[in-house]
Formats: structure tokens, sequence, C-alpha cells
């Protein structure tokens, strides 16, 4: 990891949902504290009822919704969110359960400024289910992995790991809960570290 303080003002951070939005929840009230390097100015989401969506707007912060389905290509959708990015003059993008794979040409453009999260120890376990992959496989332990986001799917360099033990008796729902606690607390301190440039992209 590269160690480097480049800019101390605040980072403007938008970040993307379809869903529930409790890594979002995380951010947005991370970002709350005085010290804390980044604000979130707006917040993004595919589908027009994702919960997190409400929570965002009754804590200030800017909403925007849009679903893909009103787009003729994955170029298209792609280029009005870019639009509401640059609208928002975003310096990072984080993807907070956002469902959606990016066409390469917005992947490359937003590279080095586009984090994601995703349950379970990258490389391992990528795609839909991870927790279940992670108990199909036998695993001793899982985690959630926040990482810098390329052109394929869950993948890309890594920022910070959280781990946590597989138990006797998981399923996917209580190992998903117990996950879902360390990524409340990995989201934010990843991303405060990329906005004092303690983590850059490789
Ligand atoms: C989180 O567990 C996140 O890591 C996962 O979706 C959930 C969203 O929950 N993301 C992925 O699986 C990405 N491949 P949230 O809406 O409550 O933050």
């Amino acid at each position: 990891m590269n160690l480097r303080r480049i800019d101390p003002g605040k980072k403007r951070v938008a970040i993307l949902i379809s869903g529930r939005g409790s890594n979002m929840q995380a951010l947005i009230q991370a970002a709350k504290a005085a010290g804390y390097p980044a604000e979130i100015v707006g917040v993004f989401s595919n589908k027009l009822d994702a919960p997190g969506l409400d929570y965002a707007r009754a804590n200030g912060v800017p909403t925007a919704a849009r679903s893909h389905k009103h787009f003729a290509s994955r170029e298209d959708f792609d280029a009005w969110i870019d639009a509401v990015l640059e609208d928002w003059q975003v310096d990072y993008v984080c993807l907070a359960g956002f469902m959606r794979i990016f066409s390469n040409g917005f992947a490359r453009k937003w590279s080095g400024r586009m984090l994601n999260i995703h349950p379970s120890l990258l490389p391992l376990h990528k795609g839909l289910k991870p927790q279940q992959q992670a108990l199909d496989a036998g695993d001793a332990e899982s985690g959630c992995t926040v990482h810098w986001v390329i052109p394929d799917l869950d993948d890309g360099p890594t920022i910070l790991q959280a781990r946590v033990p597989i138990l006797p008796g998981d399923d996917a729902d209580s190992l998903a809960a117990r996950i879902l606690v360390q990524e409340h607390r990995a989201y934010p301190q990843a991303l405060a570290m990329v906005a004092r440039g303690e983590a850059v992209f490789p």
C-alpha cells in the first residue's frame, strides 16, 4: 500500500445503491464526523423504490434514481449515471450493493476513483450468494473486501479486508449478518484511507 497524503480537504463522494443501503447508511453516518475526510454529496439508485433512498433524503443527502429499463443500452444508462456524477462534482464513487455491471467505458473512466464492497474474502467467492459459496466450500472463515473497481466483476486491487469466523451451525443468513457488522466498519475506514491519500489505486 502506498502511503502519501495528497489533499487535506474533504473529498466529494457519491454512493450507488440498488436496495437496502445499510452500507450507505454507515458511510453517511461516518461522514457526519467533523474530522472525516469525505462528504457524501449524493446517492444514486437504479431502483426507484430502494429503501436506502428514503434514508439518504431524511439525512439531507441529494438523491437521483432512474431504472436501467428505460435505456436502450448499458452504455446509454451508464452515460446517464456519469452525467449525474459529473453534476455532483464527484471525486470518488462508492458502490454499496449496486447490482449492475458497468460498460467498459464507464468502468475505465472512473477507474481509480470507484470503490466496491463485497461480502467475501476476494478473490474467493465472486458474484451472487458469496456467503453460501463460502459455506459450500467448507471455509473456516469469511469476511468482506473493499476494493477498487475494474471492469471485471468483484475484482480489482484490495483496499481493506475484514475477517469473521464461520461457526458450526451457520447458514447463509447468520454468516451474512456477521459479515455485515464488519462491512459497516470496513467501508467507512477504507473510504477514509482513500480520501486521505493513504490508499491509492496502484
Ligand atoms: C452487502 O452485503 C454488499 O457487500 C453486497 O450487497 C449487500 C448490500 O447490502 N454487495 C455485493 O454482493 C456486490 N457484489 P446493503 O444494501 O445493506 O449495503
